[in-house]
């Protein structure tokens, strides 16, 4: 399939509309960047690789790094890692602590903030030096050394996230917390400053879409059946509450963040990562939901 023709008509006609959304403020470090830009990258399982606009330009991956996260925590944790947090869809906020005190403490799944702070607990139980060995592993996934946190990003979310930190008390209250709050705060925040380019981002992804291996890599990054799980969670929880929305109008796991990007898979086939940074009210890229779903329905491809 020749995917330039979609991708580029699909771009243009979107750039030139109307844009509702708006610039995530709530981490000061996040409003300042530029509301138009738009970028698009899409790599495929053969090293086939459409873009256009601003896709070679870094940006604030945000939540999107959870899926990064979660994939290190399952392979080192296994299927413990599903006593600390569930894999149903929220239907709440991102940062919800009403569904947390609802359900004592555990998380309702990895891709909401309560679950990638429990993820982030996880990690520093298992590593010795979480901060560094995370962007390691996913400096390998990437195939890329030019992978960075952001500290001006982290710094900026550590001034400003009490959200954040009622809901990591709220767990520690529940014993869903083992380590110490502000080393676990810090690695998630790290977390969540993760810089990339569309491109850096969809090659990033490509190994959901190749069953656990990347094909430019000899390693796997996970197994067959993790990656399964991994794809089925972004399909289901990875938009927060508007995961039904995503779904129904791409059909594809996706992962959003707050800085706008979007990353969705379609196995065997492709990764792409679209980054607008006006979100819509559920706090998800408006022309990247858009674009993904114009494109698998002029593509006709999806998972479904
Ligand atoms: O903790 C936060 O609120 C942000 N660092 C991450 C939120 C995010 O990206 C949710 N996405 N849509």
């Amino acid at each position: 399939m020749n995917y330039q023709k979609p991708i580029h008509n699909i771009f243009n006609d979107l750039k030139e509309i109307d844009d509702p959304g708006e610039v995530a403020t709530y981490i000061p470090e996040l409003a300042g960047v530029e509301p138009d830009k738009f970028g698009v990258h899409l790599t495929t399982l053969d090293d086939q690789h459409y873009s256009m606009g601003d896709s070679d330009e870094k940006f604030s991956i945000q939540s999107i790094a959870k899926v990064l996260s979660l994939t290190f925590a399952y392979k080192m944790e296994g299927d413990y890692l599903w006593q600390r947090m569930g894999v149903e869809p929220s239907g709440a906020p991102f940062n919800s602590l009403t569904l947390l005190e609802y359900n004592n403490g555990i998380p309702r799944n990895p891709m909401i903030n309560s679950g990638a702070i429990v993820v982030c607990d996880i990690l520093i139980s298992h590593c010795t030096h979480p901060k560094a060995e995370l962007i390691e592993f996913i400096r390998n996934v990437s195939g890329n050394r030019d992978i960075h946190y952001s500290d001006r990003v982290a710094e900026s979310e550590k001034r400003t996230g009490h959200r954040n930190s009622s809901l990591i008390y709220l767990m520690k209250a529940f014993g869903n917390i083992q380590n110490d709050i502000e080393e676990v705060l810090d690695l998630y925040f790290n977390l969540c400053s993760i810089e990339m380019t569309c491109r850096e981002l969809a090659r990033t992804f490509l190994y959901l879409a190749g069953y656990g291996s990347c094909p430019y890599t000899s390693d796997n990054v996970i197994s067959v059946s993790k990656s399964k799980r991994i794809n089925a969670i972004m399909q289901l929880c990875g938009m927060y509450d508007e995961a039904g929305e995503f779904s129904f109008r791409t059909g594809l796991p996706g992962k959003s963040g707050v800085g706008g990007g979007i990353v969705a898979v379609l196995p065997n086939h492709y990764s792409i990562a679209v980054w607008s940074p006006k979100l819509n009210p559920k706090g998800n890229s408006f022309k990247g939901m858009e674009f993904l779903e114009r494109f698998t329905t002029e593509t006709e491809a999806s998972v479904f």
